[in-house]
C-alpha cells in the first residue's frame, strides 16, 4: 500500500484545521476518510475505533489537544481548559500508552509556554506534524532492524493489525514484514483473524494483499495447529504498552499465540517504538486492560450470534510475559526483554 497517512493534521484558514483519518470501521467494505473537528468527536473516534492501533491513537491524541486549544481560545483560563479537555480525550482508551504519551507531550507545550494562545496553537500543530513524520521514520527503522530476524522464505505469523493503518504509515510488525519483503519477496504471512473486532481479517489482509505479499487468513484457534505442522517460522506482533521488564500488552489472544510459539520453539518478537515502553511500570501486572462492549462478542454485523441471556466478558488486550518473548524490535535495535531498560540509558 502506498504511504498515505492513516491520520494527519490538515491546516485550514487562519489557525483552523481538522484531523483527517481513514475510517477503519469501514474497511474492507469502503475506504473513506473522515474529518474530526471537535474534542468530543475525537473522543468518540478513538473509543469507537474509527482510529485504532497504539501509535495512530497517539497522533489522534496530539490532534485532540490542538482541537482542545482551538475550542478554548477565548477562555479566560485557557491553559486549564485545554488540559481538562486533553484529559477527557486521554480517558477514551486506557491500555495503549502512546495516547497518554503524545497528549503529555502536547500538554508540556501548553504548560511551559508564555506565548499568546494563538501562538500556543501554532506550536501544538507544529509538534503534532513532527510526531506524524517521526512515526513513519521510526517504523522504517523498526522494519530494517526486524527484517534481520526473518529467515529467507519464512512464513511469519501476526496477530491483530500492527500495520500502516495502526500507525501514521508503514507499521511496526507489518513494517518488519514490509522490510523483509523488500529483501526477499518469497516470504509469506499468516494473519490471525483477531476476534472480536477482526483487525487481522479486515485490516491486515487488506494492507498486505495490496502490497502483493502472500497472505493467508486463519482463525485465532488455528495458530498452534500450523506451528505444530512446522508451517510458521517466526511470530511478529505489535504492542500497546510494554513494561520495563519486557512484559507486553497487545491485542487479546496474543498471549495464547506466545504460549503456542514457546511450546513449538517458534521465535516470538514484539515490534514497537520506544514510545510504547512505559518506563513508569516495572511489570505487566500494572497494565490496565480495557474492557469493551459485550456486543463486540455477541453480535456480528449487528446480528446476535448467541443466546440472549449468556454472560459475556470482553477484555481488549492481554499481557504476554517477557519469558515468552524472544526479542523486542525497536527503532534503536532489538532488545532481549531483560535488557530493555537499556533503551532509556
Ligand atoms: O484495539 P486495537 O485495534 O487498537 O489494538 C491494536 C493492537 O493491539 C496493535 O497490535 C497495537 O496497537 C500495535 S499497533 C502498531
Amino acid at each position: 500500500m502506498k504511504i498515505e497517512k492513516t491520520i494527519e493534521w490538515i491546516k485550514q484558514d487562519n489557525l483552523k484545521g481538522v484531523s483527517r483519518m481513514i475510517d477503519q470501521t469501514l474497511i474492507p467494505y469502503e475506504y473513506k476518510k473522515v474529518d474530526i473537528d471537535t474534542t468530543e468527536k475525537m473522543y468518540n473516534a478513538i473509543k469507537t475505533m474509527i482510529v485504532r492501533g497504539a501509535p495512530a491513537i497517539g497522533i489522534a491524541g496530539a490532534h485532540g489537544v490542538i482541537l482542545a486549544a482551538l475550542e478554548s481560545l477565548n477562555c479566560s483560563d485557557f491553559k486549564s481548559e485545554v488540559i481538562s479537555k486533553a484529559n477527557y480525550i486521554n480517558s477514551s482508551r486506557p491500555t495503549a500508552v502512546n495516547l497518554s504519551w503524545a497528549i503529555k507531550k502536547q500538554i508540556e507545550i501548553v504548560e511551559n509556554s508564555n506565548e499568546t494562545n494563538e501562538k500556543i496553537v501554532e506550536l501544538l500543530i507544529e509538534n503534532a506534524i513532527k510526531l506524524e513524520n517521526e512515526d513513519i521514520e521510526i517504523n522504517k527503522k523498526i522494519g530494517e532492524f526486524g527484517s534481520a530476524v526473518i529467515p529467507k522464505g519464512a512464513t511469519i505469523l501476526t496477530h491483530c493489525n500492527a500495520g500502516a493503518l495502526a500507525t501514521v504509515g508503514y507499521g511496526t510488525a507489518l513494517g518488519v514484514v514490509r522490510s523483509a519483503y523488500e529483501k526477499d519477496s518469497t516470504i509469506k504471512v499468516f494473519a490471525d483473524e483477531t476476534r472480536p473486532r477482526q483487525q487481522g481479517a479486515r485490516l491486515t489482509t487488506y494492507e498486505l494483499t495490496r502490497d502483493g505479499i502472500d497472505t493467508t487468513l486463519i482463525t485465532d484457534g488455528m495458530s498452534a495447529y500450523f506451528m505444530k505442522k512446522g508451517m510458521i517460522d517466526v511470530v511478529v506482533v505489535g504492542a500497546d504498552r510494554i513494561a520495563l521488564n519486557g512484559d507486553s500488552a497487545n491485542k487479546i489472544g496474543t498471549y495464547m499465540v506466545a504460549i503456542a510459539a514457546k511450546y513449538h520453539n517458534v521465535p516470538f518478537y514484539i515490534a514497537a517504538p520506544k514510545s510504547t515502553i512505559d518506563s513508569s511500570i516495572k511489570t505487566g501486572d500494572e497494565i490496565v486492560i480495557e474492557l469493551r462492549d459485550k456486543k463486540e462478542v455477541t453480535e456480528i454485523n449487528g446480528k446476535s450470534i448467541c443466546a440472549n441471556d449468556v454472560n459475556v466478558i470482553n477484555p481488549g488486550f492481554d499481557v504476554t510475559p517477557s519469558s515468552l518473548i524472544t526479542g523486542i524490535i525497536t527503532e534503536y535495535g532489538i532488545f532481549k526483554p531483560e535488557d530493555l531498560y537499556k533503551i532509556f540509558e
